[in-house]
């Protein structure tokens, strides 16, 4: 009897090794760069890591906080220098162009073709994620950066009008600010200084003048009278921000609106992330308007990773997964419900989506019909990455000095326009 049930026992373990050996043999692992550690984007990129070890890989988190992405951005750089790239990472726009030039990029065709991406993404996405021609990354979502995102208790308290114009949003800042409230939740870093002038460029000059001035870097349109009319809507907006911005993360301001200690913040949809995570509902407990005169426009930031060429066959296994499971229809619904962005592949149901997605999404395509859907700069879509952050810094030098006038920034953006 005993040595029956222990020959029935050896056979079980045998039978678990042999299964485990066959799973082994499949198993890579991924390691996956990325600046998602808030609620909303940490629930987001966990959904990755469950779909990952769900297909029996390993999934080893890269995550450098920081909103915007710069620090994670100083640390991949070091770290593919040295030889030694993580299978992914979280990398933009022109961004892709930049690295795959250096030659660092994996070739994703195979994946792109078995799942076809080509025919389940608007081509304007695809042509971003491919270097001469072929798959070297995979798009995750969409985010709209336009948007203002407000508290409506905070508003009935200070007796405020949800603005549309940027008139209407300093009467509804100042209303709040004589109700005791922190009109302006903001965090002063230079990337959410950046965000919130290319939402008042877009509001204040229109689509046209975005595309000339931020797309384009005209001379003549960064020097002109509009954009001395946008720095000076950019600088009023401060002077309803509180003396603790400096500093500040994206999401400490979001939870500001979230309290209703502040009013409102111009913020792309990861807030509504936070919103979410905090167990927050649109329309009722936070309101999301377009930002003040762009309701007709829609700044574009797309998500996506990069594939780094890597050595080890089952790792290189696992990558492919990894930039399969992104594009499947689940993974886009689970993520973007809980990034706040929404989905890049086309024909992903929206039904279980809240109405600030749907508005998003029918404004992406009817604004990508109209012609103004436009390329956020602020994140990586618009410009050449040096030329961004030396724009960006002139940026938030003009925020911050109180003594720079409006017209000394443009001079110094016409020359900052020209780095590459
Ligand atoms: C953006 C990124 C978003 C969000 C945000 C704040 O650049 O595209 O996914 O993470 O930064 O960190």
């Amino acid at each position: 009897m005993k040595i029956a049930r222990q020959a029935g026992a050896l056979r079980l373990v045998a039978l678990v090794s042999a299964l485990v050996v066959a799973a082994g043999a499949q198993a890579g692992e991924v390691e996956v760069l990325h600046w998602w550690t808030s609620g909303g984007e940490a629930k987001a990129a966990s959904a990755l890591k469950a779909t990952m070890q769900g297909k029996g890989h390993g999934w080893k988190d890269f995550a450098v906080a920081g909103g915007g992405g710069d620090a994670a951005m100083t640390v991949l750089k070091s770290r593919v220098v040295s030889g030694n790239a993580p299978a992914a990472a979280q990398i933009k726009g022109p961004s892709l162009q930049e690295w795959a030039a250096e030659g660092v990029l994996a070739n994703m065709d195979a994946v792109a073709k078995a799942e076809k991406w080509d025919e389940v993404l608007p081509k304007a996405v695809s042509d971003v994620m491919k270097y001469k021609g072929n798959y070297i990354a995979v798009p995750v979502n969409v985010h709209r950066v336009n948007w203002l995102w407000a508290n409506p208790a905070a508003f009935q308290k200070a007796g405020a009008k949800m603005p549309t114009t940027w008139d209407e949003f300093f009467t509804a800042a100042e209303a709040l600010k004589k109700a005791g409230i922190i009109p302006v939740a903001h965090g002063g870093q230079n990337w959410q200084d950046f965000t919130t002038f290319e939402s008042v460029a877009l509001g204040v000059g229109g689509v046209d003048f975005y595309k000339k001035a931020l797309v384009q870097l005209d001379p003549a349109t960064l020097s002109g009278a509009t954009m001395e009319k946008v720095l000076a809507t950019f600088k009023r907006v401060k002077s309803y921000t509180d003396k603790n911005a400096p500093g500040r993360d994206w999401n400490l301001a979001t939870a500001m609106v979230i309290k209703g200690e502040a009013g409102m913040q111009l913020m792309g949809d990861w807030a509504k992330g936070e919103f979410i995570a905090a167990g927050k509902a649109p329309g009722k407990d936070f309101v999301c308007v377009a930002a003040p005169g762009t309701a007709a426009a829609f700044t574009f930031n797309i998500d996506s990773f990069a594939l780094f060429k890597i050595k080890n066959a089952d790792n290189q296994k696992a990558q492919s997964d990894l930039a399969a499971a992104i594009m499947a229809p689940a993974f886009q619904e689970v993520f973007n419900l809980n990034k706040g962005s929404i989905p890049v592949r086309l024909g992903v149901d929206l039904a279980k989506f809240d109405d600030c997605a749907k508005l998003s999404s029918k404004d992406f395509v009817a604004d990508a019909k109209s012609g103004s859907l436009v390329p956020s700069i602020a994140h990586g879509m618009a410009v050449p990455s040096a030329t961004e952050g030396a724009i960006k810094d002139v940026v938030s030098q003009f925020w911050n000095a109180d003594k720079m006038t409006a017209k000394e920034a443009q001079t110094r953006l016409v020359a900052a326009a020209k780095t590459r």
